[in-house]
């Protein structure tokens, strides 16, 4: 069984640790804060050289602070077994950025959503340095303990899920401060549209089932067009090269099989939504 070695148990750490635990790993938590208290199952290591000396996983939770990020990940190469990866909960910050001047090739990002022991999603973001070996190595890993690993190619600020809910959450505040909705009416507008809508198929399939037969091509081309004057993409999006991208994704299926998952997925989310109010 593989031990996994938890740096910094706050709100992260000692949701990870618990995920760990739960899914019978030996897990080993550091963390200097004198409140400590770690899930059943879980071993307190007093240093981090203690904590990573057997680990076949390290991850890491300390600060967002690319200073500490450094230290810590120079003290890791040096401390952690030869095989073992070096994982970051990092949320901006890409492990190029803390990696410069070591040996970073089984260093990454494997960021969760929080709460990492209930939701799925693990970003995993290779540094300029990760061999792919230690790509494979994260997402075998996530895996194994229930996550839903997806691997970023580019180390873009603040990787991907973190950008959409940015950008959503800025046209959020613009609206509500146009007096548009109360925060409230927004909340609604969310929870009873567009959350269990994303919580079956994403912004993609879910557009593309929006054009109906005709699919995503049709919503560019016909709806998205009228939609209150927004566009799908930015301004330098080339529309042709997108649709294509979708069609790749998801043109081979057949609408009416997508269109009734969908609506099943969605009742489903609904009821035990209602269910546990
Ligand atoms: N909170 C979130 O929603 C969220 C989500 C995903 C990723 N993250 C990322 O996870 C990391 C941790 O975030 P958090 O919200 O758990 O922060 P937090 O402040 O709750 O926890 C950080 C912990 O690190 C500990 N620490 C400080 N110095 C240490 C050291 N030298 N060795 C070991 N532990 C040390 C602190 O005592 C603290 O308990 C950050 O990189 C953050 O960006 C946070």
């Amino acid at each position: 069984m593989s031990t996994v070695a938890v740096i910094g148990a706050g709100v992260i750490g000692l949701s990870w640790a618990r995920l760990f635990a739960e899914h019978g790993l030996t897990v080993r938590v550091v963390d200097p804060r004198p409140d400590l208290e770690v899930p059943a199952g879980v071993e307190v290591s007093a240093t981090v050289e203690e904590a990573v000396r057997d680990a076949d996983f390290v991850q890491e939770n300390g600060p967002e602070d690319l200073e500490f990020k450094k230290a810590l990940f120079a003290e890791l190469v040096e401390q952690a077994p030869a095989h073992a990866l070096l994982l970051s909960s990092s949320s901006a910050i890409p492990s190029t950025a803390f990696t410069g001047g070591i040996d970073g090739s089984r260093v990454l990002v494997g960021h969760p959503f929080n709460p990492p022991h209930v939701l799925p999603l693990v970003e995993v973001v290779p540094g300029e340095q990760t061999t792919e070996e230690s790509v494979r190595g994260a997402v075998e890993f996530y895996r194994s303990v229930g996550r839903t690993p997806v691997v970023e190619r580019k180390e873009v600020p603040g990787f991907v899920g973190n950008r959409l809910q940015a950008a959503l959450s800025r046209e959020a505040a613009y609206l509500v401060e146009q007096g548009v909705v109360t925060p409230q009416d927004l909340d609604t507008v969310v929870t009873s549209s567009l959350g269990p809508r994303w919580a079956t198929v994403g912004p993609f399939l879910g557009a593309h089932l929006g054009g109906g037969p005709g699919g995503y091509r049709h919503l560019a081309e016909h709806i998205g067009r009228s939609m209150a004057g927004l566009r799908l993409g930015t301004p330098s999006t080339d529309p042709e090269r997108l649709i294509k991208a979708v069609e790749d994704a998801y043109g081979s299926s057949a609408y009416p099989a997508l269109a009734e998952s969908r609506d099943r997925r969605q009742l489903a989310v609904l009821t035990a939504v209602e269910e546990t109010r």
